[in-house]
């Protein structure tokens, strides 16, 4: 099986390259890649990679992730976020390959408490989550062998992340103050790398019935927490792991979304429903903290 990689040094890329590679032959590239062209915005010569290697399956771990910087680059966020995947799914479907392509709860307005499901109505509120959403849709509309999945707040060991973030800051500061009032759960690359190679098993199966499987999925950590306990709980884990680390955060202060005016709108309620993925692909999703402690003592060395 031939798989090609985009986007291989992102948070999500970089753990791909870990979990497809037992898969197959991988093509791992990225925008400054020189035998193939991994540059998502260049439209045609993305095609041009997609028939030169022929991949049986292509993962898409690219995009434009800056969600406040979006806002300015509305055109350029179109290009990376809705036109690319739809340039891939449509070479991939010539091919009969298969898709694999992540979205994000930023499809939704946030409204509500519970979790959102796949079928719920989107309503993106900024540039970001409306260019993911069409991206969503020229995939479906262009290529039946799709899955792609709506994942949400993603950290990694390598690379920064809000984690890291707090732990440096409660390590400089006395008083941290941290939004209380969104919801979500903290996903872990090495998870959704994990789960898009055991989907990817499934899917490419050599039956008929493997298309069934096709579909938007949510792909999140069990459990959901708000910024500021999340905060709380890598500070508390950071001293378990490693009593002697120096923390001069004296108090971590809830304040709401409103004490950080940011150019793009934030969803509050972020929170996914994932029995659609657990039952179809019979999988199990941990609890967000598992995969949290995890990153923590790897990058506080323990
Ligand atoms: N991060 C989150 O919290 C989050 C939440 C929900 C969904 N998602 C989705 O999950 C997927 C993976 O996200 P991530 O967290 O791994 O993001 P990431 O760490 O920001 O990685 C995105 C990658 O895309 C690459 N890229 C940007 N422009 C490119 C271009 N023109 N050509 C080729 N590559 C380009 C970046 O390369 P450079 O480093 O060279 O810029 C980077 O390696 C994305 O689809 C994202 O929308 C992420």
């Amino acid at each position: 099986m031939k798989i090609l990689l985009l986007g291989k040094n992102g948070q999500v890329g970089w753990e791909l390259q870990r979990s497809l590679a037992p898969l197959g032959e991988l093509f791992a590239l990225d925008r400054h890649n020189t035998d193939f062209c991994g540059d998502i915005s260049r439209l045609d010569d993305l095609a041009t990679t997609v028939r030169a290697i022929q991949p049986d399956v292509i993962v898409n771990a690219a995009a434009h992730t800056a969600v406040d910087k979006a806002e300015g680059e509305p055109e350029l966020a179109r290009t990376l976020n809705a036109m690319a995947p739809g340039v891939l799914a449509a070479e991939a479907a010539k091919l009969g390959a298969w898709l694999v392509h992540y979205s994000t709860d930023y499809v939704f307005d946030g409204s509500g408490m519970l979790p959102w499901s796949e079928g719920d109505a989107t309503g993106p509120l900024n540039v970001y989550g409306s260019s993911k959403l069409e991206g969503e849709a020229l995939i479906v509309g262009n290529n039946p062998r799709h899955l792609i999945f709506r994942t949400s707040w993603v950290y990694a060991a390598r690379g920064g992340n809000f984690a890291k973030t707090m732990l440096r800051l409660a390590q400089e500061r006395e008083l941290l103050t941290v939004i209380n009032d969104q919801w979500g759960a903290p996903t872990g690359a090495e998870l959704i790398a994990d789960i898009t190679a055991h989907a990817i098993r499934q899917v490419c199966r050599q039956d008929a019935s493997s298309e069934a499987l096709a579909g938007i999925y949510h792909l999140g950590a069990d459990g959901s927490t708000t910024w500021f306990d999340y905060a709380k709980h890598v500070i508390e884990q950071a001293q378990d792991i490693l009593p002697d680390v120096k923390i001069k955060a004296t108090e971590v202060k809830p304040v709401p979304t409103s004490a950080f005016p940011t150019p793009a709108k934030r969803p509050l309620n972020s929170r996914l429903d994932t029995r659609k993925l657990q039952t179809t692909f019979g999988l199990t999703l941990p609890p967000w903290q598992m995969g949290v402690n995890r990153m923590l003592a790897e990058v506080l060395g323990k």
